[in-house]
């Protein structure tokens, strides 16, 4: 008895103490400049848990990619016990997996993201017409653009993942970096005038605002890799280093997303090449050292959903920059308030803090057009503002 509760405070200050150095590591806010992890795998103890932190993408090639049988299991996390063992994202990969899997595939693939495409465009002008008609509220107009396109792509199901957050942190970034938001407002006159909204048809030819997306998804901070890790089916050997069946095998999105980036804090959409931005697939490609970032994982468990989150950001950063001039806030002193481009909410899952911004339409034309499309589009909503049969029926024939 004795021995057990010994035991069970030894595993408890164990695990306690690489959860705060995990949590320093994950959290970039706080790490300092010389803290691990250095070389291309960090490794670590959590109480009786191996840790195997991939800091290199041909690591993550040579292992979640190449031995993706050995690296597309999930470690028994403690969450998993809580319902019913039926969350993809945290179950085991077995047979049920498999098969919810292939379902996600079909729901989520290129060609089925394609037609929500209506869904989206269609939520993206309410989103402009709120941002028009409330633009203090833009944090929660923000919230509601992918929480309702969520919930009528997957027909009630709401993922816990939302590209919300991204469009938060594209705001910041454009006021943090208003030659970025210039030239993209060049390409978007250049290819679109002001005569109509941008639309994911539009993608080919509008590469600047391509970069835009994926720059984003790079440049903020992107804890979700961390905290779905992979683990190991088998033991292992690479290059040497002992991989034990059942380790946590973690992505390290922060490093990999920042240190192989000159002034990789800057916000540069011209980092990648109009190509590599083209091909969707990138985003996600199994040729790891290609990649432009790590947010949506890799190997097997990669995120299933990213075609509609790409398509999700593309369509409301694009509309965004098209309608609006997003400035610095002035506080009540008359003084533009300050923003910190690093500081993040506490705890392992981080965010950028909150701040404030300025948002107004560019002009009288596109303010004007946003309202007439977006009454004219109101017409698909039924009393109770959802979609109306006829509107389903014809985005989906
Ligand atoms: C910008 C938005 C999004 C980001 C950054 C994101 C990122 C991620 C990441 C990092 C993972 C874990 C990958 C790994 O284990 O290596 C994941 C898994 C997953 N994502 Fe996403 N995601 C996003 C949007 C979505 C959307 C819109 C959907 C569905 C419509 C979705 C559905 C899923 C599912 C079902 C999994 C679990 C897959 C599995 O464990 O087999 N995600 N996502």
């Amino acid at each position: 008895m004795e021995y057990t509760l010994v035991t069970l405070l030894y595993w408890a200050f164990a695990a306690l103490g690489g959860l705060l150095v995990l949590t320093k590591i994950l959290r970039y806010g706080s790490r300092p400049q010389k803290f691990p992890p250095d070389g291309p795998i960090t490794t670590m103890k959590l109480g009786g848990q191996n840790l195997f932190l991939l800091n290199d993408p041909a690591v993550i090639r040579d292992l979640l990619e190449k031995r993706s049988n050995n690296y597309s299991c999930r470690p028994d996390l403690y969450a998993r016990h809580f319902g019913d063992n039926l969350n993809i994202a945290l179950r085991d990969n077995d047979e049920i997996w498999r098969r919810q899997r292939k379902m996600y595939h079909v729901r989520l693939n290129v060609r089925s993201a394609d037609r929500y495409l209506p869904y989206q465009h269609f939520d993206s002008l309410q989103l402009l017409n709120d941002l028009v008609t409330n633009p203090e509220g833009w944090v929660q107009h923000v919230q509601r653009y992918t929480a309702s396109i969520s919930s009528t792509l997957l027909y009630g199901w709401r993922t816990p993942r939302t590209s919300t957050g991204y469009v938060k942190d594209l705001l910041e970034a454009m006021v943090l970096f208003p030659d970025v938001q210039a030239e993209a407002q060049k390409e978007l006159d250049d290819v679109i005038g002001s005569g109509r909204l941008p639309t994911w048809d539009d993608r080919a030819n509008l590469p600047y605002i391509r970069g835009v997306v994926e720059e984003t998804l790079r440049w903020a901070p992107s804890p979700l890799s961390a905290a779905v890790p992979h683990s190991a089916k088998e033991d292992d050997v690479y290059n040497g280093m002992v991989i034990p069946k059942g380790s946590m095998v973690m992505i390290n999105v922060w490093t990999l997303n920042h240190e192989r980036f000159a002034n990789a804090r800057d916000f540069d959409p011209m980092r990648y090449n109009a190509e590599s931005t083209l091909t969707e697939n990138n985003a996600i490609s199994q040729d790891s050292p290609k990649r432009l970032h790590f947010t949506f994982g890799a190997g097997r468990r990669v995120c299933p959903g990213f075609h509609v989150a790409e398509r999700n950001l593309f369509i409301a950063i694009s509309r965004i920059l098209w309608g609006f001039s997003i400035s610095r806030a002035r506080g009540v002193d008359g003084e533009f308030t300050v923003i910190n481009r690093d500081a993040v909410t506490p705890g392992m899952i981080v965010r950028p803090e909150d701040f404030e911004c300025e948002i107004k339409p560019r002009d009288s034309i596109r303010e004007t057009l946003v309202k007439e499309q977006w009454q004219a589009a109101e017409k698909d909503l039924d009393s109770e503002g959802n979609f109306t049969p006829e509107f389903i029926q014809a985005s989906f024939t």
